[in-house]
């Protein structure tokens, strides 16, 4: 069980002293989520910050695009220094061209759903991807309740990587917390991303510890 700490929760303002905090604490990725106000309702942040995230940090950047078109901006993203880049199926007109970019520039690669797009849509696209991000609430904000839903599209997932032999990695991300993780860990998913749940932890170590 891998756990990604998404610095949406973070204190901007003290962002460096977060990440040590997020690493101290045994987080194994960073969750760098990026919208576009159109894509998704908010804006968050992008290249700029991810340079400076990269140089401050040998963590594993887990990059989350909630953006239109992302082929458009994979590459600065890349060269930014993300180790896995995600984007969402719903805002890539070309999937497989944009899995083919990601991997032109070494990085690992993720597909990511939203709760109301059904697994089948992405269902022939997922060998190609490393890890499939099923969304447990609607991308845009941190902090809002988990969409129990998904559960069975966790599940759909984890039968497809089976059946077809794939490493997948499946990761869940929004309103994941001590209660919700061993649902998502039962039906299948291997990657928790936690924002609110983490930051909000009087002590970060024991809420990490408690969602493996
Ligand atoms: C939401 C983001 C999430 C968000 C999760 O669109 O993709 O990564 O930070 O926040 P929590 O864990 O608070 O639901
Ligand atoms: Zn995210």
């Amino acid at each position: 069980m891998i756990v990604s700490a998404s610095i949406l929760s973070a204190d901007l303002c003290r962002l460096g002293e977060d990440i040590s905090r997020v690493k101290a604490a045994g987080c194994e990725h960073l969750h760098f989520d990026v919208m576009d106000g159109v894509f998704v309702p908010n804006i968050s942040y992008g290249i700029p910050v991810l340079e400076s995230v990269r140089k401050n940090t040998d963590m594993f950047v887990d990059v989350h695009l909630m953006i239109t078109e992302p082929a458009r901006l994979i590459p600065a993203f890349a060269k930014a220094g993300a180790d896995n880049i995600t984007f969402h199926a719903e805002a890539a007109s070309d999937v497989r061209a944009a899995v083919a970019l990601v991997r032109e520039h070494g990085k690992r690669c993720g597909i990511a759903i939203k709760p109301g797009t059904p697994v089948s849509e992405i269902k022939d696209v997922i060998p190609l991807a490393d890890m499939v991000l099923v969304m447990t609430v609607e991308p845009g904000f941190g902090g809002q309740g988990f969409i129990y839903e998904t559960l069975d599209k966790i599940r759909e997932v984890r039968s497809i990587a089976e059946e077809k032999g794939l490493d997948l990695r499946i990761q869940v991300d929004g309103g994941i917390n001590a209660r919700t993780a061993p649902l998502v860990k039962e039906a299948g998913a291997d990657v928790l991303v936690t924002g609110s749940y983490l930051f909000g932890a009087e002590d970060m170590k024991s809420a990490a510890d408690a969602l493996r």
